[in-house]
């Protein structure tokens, strides 16, 4: 064991393929530059964890594991239970200090960036030797089953295998990856709209229960295995199972075709793809608010290619696609008329 241990990772944003992680789907997240890093130090004799942040005020102390508190430090408590659990470690003694420039709550995946950043920092720490895919797969099972929201593998994957200049073109349902680069000539850029959301407080569970329930009522593992939504019985599902059904069913097209648009250098499909991405996440999936549809207009006005809310919605960012020469004009445009909008 050694006396300090560093971690860290990086957040992302999602360019297509929104809430297909957890119905077997494609997705496509980029990885960005900012991020989270952790530092364990040795605090001899303490007999706790000590959790800070430079995000928040409070310090969380405990020398208990057993269950979640609510709180931001579960990422770190569920961290240390799965080491212990796993690899037989009393964990106590020790400082855990995160610090992260990455903004929370807007949709770039802060929580799995943090986790991430906490595990590998924990397996430094203890020397223990964890592959990529288990530590991507160690962030997942404590963020499913310990702090309880249950998203897909999209975030923890885009932390461990994702790179700022290529897109993670993953498949869900086997986590087989590609790494596709970027346009040239145009530029994904990231726009706050100063709502933030909590995933745990926000309806995503209840999403994610209408898609398992009509995949169930469809007689399929996973909504993803309809390649086209006239095929369906509609009588067969209710009215909210049926339209998460359609935006699953035609994102997963989305983001199949827009893989070939970044392959084939067809940034005006690309960004056609992101409107009607954000459309559907609007109008069929129900997970946008009038300030994200606002920015999105704004986008579309000011000569985007295509712009859609990033992550799981309810608040938090937009991710557009702009000509390189347009980008400096665009954001004061932007910002102009949308005074709260900020450019990460
Ligand atoms: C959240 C979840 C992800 C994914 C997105 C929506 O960020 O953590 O797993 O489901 O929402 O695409």
């Amino acid at each position: 064991m050694q006396n300090n241990a560093v971690g860290k990772s990086f957040g992302r944003v999602n360019l297509l393929g929104e809430h297909l992680d957890y119905n077997g789907g494609f997705v496509m997240p980029l990885q960005l530059k900012l991020g989270v890093e952790t530092k364990i130090t040795e605090n001899k004799q303490s007999n706790k964890i000590t959790i800070r942040s430079n995000d928040y005020d409070d310090i969380f102390e405990t020398n208990r594991l057993e269950s979640k508190n609510h709180h931001w430090s579960d990422f770190a408590l569920g961290s240390c239970k799965y080491i212990r659990d796993k690899y037989q470690i009393d964990i106590k003694d020790i400082n855990i200090d995160i610090s992260s420039d990455l903004p929370i709550g807007i949709g770039l995946s802060s929580s799995a960036a943090m986790n991430v950043s906490i595990l590998k920092s924990l397996t430094k720490y203890f020397k223990i030797e964890m592959s990529k895919i288990e530590l991507a797969n160690a962030a997942f099972d404590v963020e499913n089953k310990f702090v309880g929201v249950g998203g897909g593998i999209m975030d923890q994957y885009a932390s461990v295998f994702g790179e700022s200049n290529k897109a993670l073109y993953l498949n869900t349902l086997n986590n087989e990856y590609e790494k596709i680069p970027l346009f040239n000539s145009s530029t994904f850029l990231i726009i706050d709209t100063g709502i933030k959301r909590i995933l745990e407080k926000s309806d995503f569970n209840k999403k994610k229960a209408l898609c398992i329930s009509a995949a169930k009522k469809l007689k399929i593992d996973f909504l993803t295995n309809i390649s086209d939504i006239n095929i369906i019985d509609s009588k067969l599902l209710n009215k909210n199972e049926y339209k998460v059904t359609k935006h699953v069913v035609t994102e997963n097209i989305r983001a199949k075709n827009g893989k070939d648009a970044l392959i084939s250098n067809n940034y005006k499909y690309f960004g056609e793809l992101m409107s009607q991405s954000h459309n559907s996440l609007a109008k069929d999936f129900e997970v946008s608010i009038n300030e994200l549809d606002t920015i999105v207009r704004l986008c579309n006005e000011y000569g985007a290619y295509g712009a859609k809310l990033t992550g799981a919605g309810f608040g938090g960012a937009v991710v557009t696609l702009i000509k390189n020469d347009k980008v400096e004009e665009f954001k004061k445009n932007i910002v102009k008329r949308y005074n709260k909008a900020k450019f990460i």
